[in-house]
């Protein structure tokens, strides 16, 4: 059995269950033996100004982190070295609060970059601001819901123009209506509502994309039968759609490999992939430094591109098709 065939019956044995962890919220009770007559003054908690602290320690372990990613983040605060040539960029990259997309987050900020993170509530928000000091800001969104994706995208465009946006964010093992919403629907219209950046997109994919399906019909009519493996179909072809309307910008799809983030592990421990790849290929597009060049319209994996590829990403057809079908179905134009 390959790898590929392994990793598919793994992931399509799984019943989906809704949401990764819960988070513990609740106050610790007081000692019986506090005596009344002198209550106890809580430590201040240092927050972002909406009144919520962050979560566990330096980047989550085990609420919204695995320990290799922490690992991973220190790594990048211990070695990365600032850019000594080459031009500082202002990147945006969706769902930054935890595994690639903080990751890459981390990364450009230790070079000199500028970064806006996204985070999907306020809670995230203060998480990300702990974990990542040096932010230029921070937008809020939950993309399961077009109408905060919708403004979210008027929060980035009050931001001005970026170089670089990155589109990362993804949801796993939610319920079909909720997968579209997040990982097809939201990145289709930040791409149509937000003014495109100077120089780059990328958007998040996956080898699962090899199993899904376009499901135009589904689209067209107002289904919510799109699985995970057919939103990673809509992400690679959305990026290849673009990069042909979008001549003067470069965009890319990037598949990070199956790794041990939270999603990675989502059904289990098992991740074979090399963590530090799953962001190097979006740092080197970022910084004009992929060995193949200032590249578009490109499916890439680890720094190459990659050979498995469904057809419709590199077709034409397919590609204004899906195009039109998510303009119908949001009743947004992509200009
Ligand atoms: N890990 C893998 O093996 C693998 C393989 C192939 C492709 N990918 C793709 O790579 C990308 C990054 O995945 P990852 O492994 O880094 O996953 P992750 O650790 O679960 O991180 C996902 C990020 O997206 C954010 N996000 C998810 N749903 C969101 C929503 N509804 N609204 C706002 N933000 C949301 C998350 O926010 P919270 O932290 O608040 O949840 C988090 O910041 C995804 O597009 C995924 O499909 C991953």
């Amino acid at each position: 059995m390959t790898e590929m065939t392994r990793r598919i019956l793994l992931l399509s044995a799984t019943v989906f269950g809704a949401g990764f962890l819960a988070a513990c919220t609740s106050s610790p009770r007081q000692r019986e033996d506090t005596p009344s007559s002198a209550p106890t003054i809580p430590a201040p908690v240092q927050t972002d100004g909406s009144g919520l602290a962050p979560r566990g320690e330096l980047y989550g372990v085990d609420i919204y982190n695995t320990q290799h990613v922490a690992d991973e983040l220190r790594y990048i605060e211990e070695n990365i070295q600032p850019l000594t040539d080459g031009d500082p960029k202002r990147i945006l990259i969706t769902g930054s609060t935890a595994g690639v997309g903080q990751f890459a987050a981390a990364y450009f900020l230790r070079r000199g970059h500028t970064v806006v993170a996204h985070a999907r509530n306020a809670q995230r928000e203060a998480d990300v601001r702990r974990d990542l000091p040096g932010l230029e800001a921070v937008v809020v969104g939950d993309l399961l819901n077009l109408e905060e994706t919708q403004a979210l995208a008027e929060q980035i465009s009050a931001l001005g123009a970026f170089d670089v946006i990155i589109h990362n964010a993804g949801e796993y093992g939610l319920p079909n209506e909720q997968i579209l919403n997040a990982n097809s629907l939201s990145p289709y219209l930040l791409t149509a509502v937000v003014d495109a950046p100077r120089e780059q997109m990328m958007y998040l994919t996956s080898d699962l994309h090899l199993s899904g399906d376009l499901k135009l019909d589904e689209l067209r009519s107002g289904g919510t039968n799109v699985n995970y493996n057919d939103s990673k179909l809509h992400m690679a072809t959305l990026a290849t759609g673009v990069a042909r309307r979008r001549p003067l910008l470069r965009v890319n799809a990037v598949a990070p490999g199956w790794v041990p983030t939270l999603m990675g592990v989502h059904n289990g421990p098992y991740a074979p992939d090399d963590l530090r790849e799953s962001y190097m290929t979006l740092v080197l597009l970022t910084e004009d430094t992929y060995p193949g060049g200032q590249v578009t319209g490109q499916f890439l994996f680890q720094r190459k591109p990659e050979t498995r590829v469904h057809p419709a990403v590199h077709d034409p057809e397919s590609q204004d098709a899906l195009l039109s079908a998510f303009a119908e179905r949001t009743k947004v134009s992509l200009s």
